[in-house]
């Protein structure tokens, strides 16, 4: 098979490395071609020879290995790739990633490069749950890093949880959509919420949820890789706005509402956030003092506006596509078709938010249509994003065929 597109598949010190040959094997398959990097740990858990056999190149070792720098040297094999891919991506190779590290093959090539990096971690789970990781991952997502997994399940060191590398078709079929299907939403306009809304009480006190916003921002940025023009309108949620997206930060459910219809018109879209429901009647300008006080102050409600309902509404400027989230704790299904009707939306993505889901880094959906239900088992948040902008890439090309 004639190869279209060429990674550089930089294999760190993991059990998973073991899994690479198979890697190589499956891009094949799909007619991309590979050069490898092998840490000096990864070199003890898969043998370069391996990978030379499968890829039909000499495998990179050493940073100062005169012989094959004079072949090809670091920078043009950093360069010459289409994609590069770090599978396993252990916690030592994203720390390095992400603090700009190049003292050795592996980090050099990472540093020197100015093409998309993928990453497919792979570690224990208490190190991937460290807050050291948690921030190189921030880094790394900040600075345009896309991740594909890790999985949960049962690890070699016998502990249960996120830390499985995502499995080789699986990390090969994400690569050969970034590089063949990259730009499937070009010149689509996606409008998409995350995170909660934030709705004062007075200066210092409000009522709020405990989104965190990564699913709406994993989504926004799996949107972005597909081409898509991406207005995200976020609630508060400390997190950095994805590469390639335009985000207008706002508090308030009506703020939210006021920036999506400025926002209008849109192909798409996708309503990530947990909008507070209900928000203060009245907004104290100074702060409610206790002492001095009759009695307990009343809270008083008022309903927020439905934005979801509001621009799932038909008229002029109905998005194509109106995708709804549901935050539910029991009857999922249930509540999801109820919801889908409800709001007048065309999809509704379902999870069950009684477990960690919310903060959290994984998440399991139930993507409910008119045309039936599909069930993602619990995945990465980020796998989930890039399984739901596949989906909607699928339906606007066959429904609404670019001209
Ligand atoms: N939503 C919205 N505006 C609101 C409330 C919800 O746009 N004022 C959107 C959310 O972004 C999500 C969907 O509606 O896409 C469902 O939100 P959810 O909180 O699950 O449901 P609610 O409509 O709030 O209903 P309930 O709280 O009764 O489950």
């Amino acid at each position: 098979m004639t190869q279209s597109h060429s990674v550089l598949l930089i294999v760190g010190g993991g059990i998973a490395a073991y899994k690479t040959p198979e890697l190589v094997r499956q891009l094949a398959k799909r007619g991309i071609g590979c050069r490898v990097i092998v840490t000096e740990a990864g070199s003890h858990f898969v043998a370069p020879l391996a990978l030379a056999s499968v890829t039909g190149h000499e495998v990179h070792t050493k940073l100062l290995d005169l012989t094959a720098e004079a072949r090809m040297g670091h920078i043009e094999l950093s360069r010459s790739a289409d994609l590069i891919v770090v599978a396993p991506a252990t916690a030592d190779l994203m720390a390095k990633a992400a603090s700009g590290f190049a003292n050795d093959l592996a980090s050099t090539a990472l540093l020197a490069t100015d093409k998309p990096v993928m990453m497919a971690p792979a570690m224990n789970v208490r190190m991937w749950d460290h807050p050291a990781t948690r921030r190189n991952l921030a880094t790394l997502m900040a600075d345009g890093v896309t991740f594909i997994g890790p999985d949960e399940g049962e690890m070699a060191c016998g502990e249960f949880g996120p830390g499985r590398m995502a499995e080789p078709d699986v990390i090969a079929d994400a690569i050969a959509t970034r590089l063949t299907g990259s730009r499937a939403l070009a010149g689509r306009h996606v409008l998409i919420t995350a995170g909660p809304t934030v709705e004062p009480l007075d200066p210092v006190r409000f009522l709020s949820n405990r989104s965190s916003g990564k699913q709406g921002y994993a989504l926004a940025a799996a949107l972005a890789s597909l081409g898509a023009r991406v207005t995200l309108v976020s609630g508060p949620t400390g997190l950095a706005c994805p590469p390639g997206v335009e985000r207008t930060n706002v508090e308030t459910a009506r703020q939210m509402l006021a920036a999506c219809q400025a926002a209008l018109p849109a192909d798409v879209f996708v309503a990530v956030a947990a909008v507070a429901d209900w928000r203060p009647a009245e907004t104290h300008t100074r702060k409610l003092k206790l002492k001095g006080a009759a009695s307990m102050p009343p809270l008083k409600l008022a309903e927020n506006p439905d934005i979801l309902a509001t621009l799932s509404a038909p008229g002029m400027h109905r998005p194509g596509l109106v995708v709804g989230f549901a935050a539910e704790t029991n009857d999922v299904e249930a509540h999801a078709q109820a919801k889908l009707a409800a709001k007048g939306c065309d999809w509704i993505v379902a999870n069950d938010v009684s477990g960690d889901v919310m903060g959290g880094d994984s998440n399991a959906i139930l993507l409910v249509t008119a045309s039936g239900t599909e069930t993602l088992p619990r995945q990465a948040k980020t796998v989930i994003a890039g399984e739901l902008a596949a989906r909607i890439a699928a339906h606007l090309t066959a429904r609404h065929p670019q001209t």
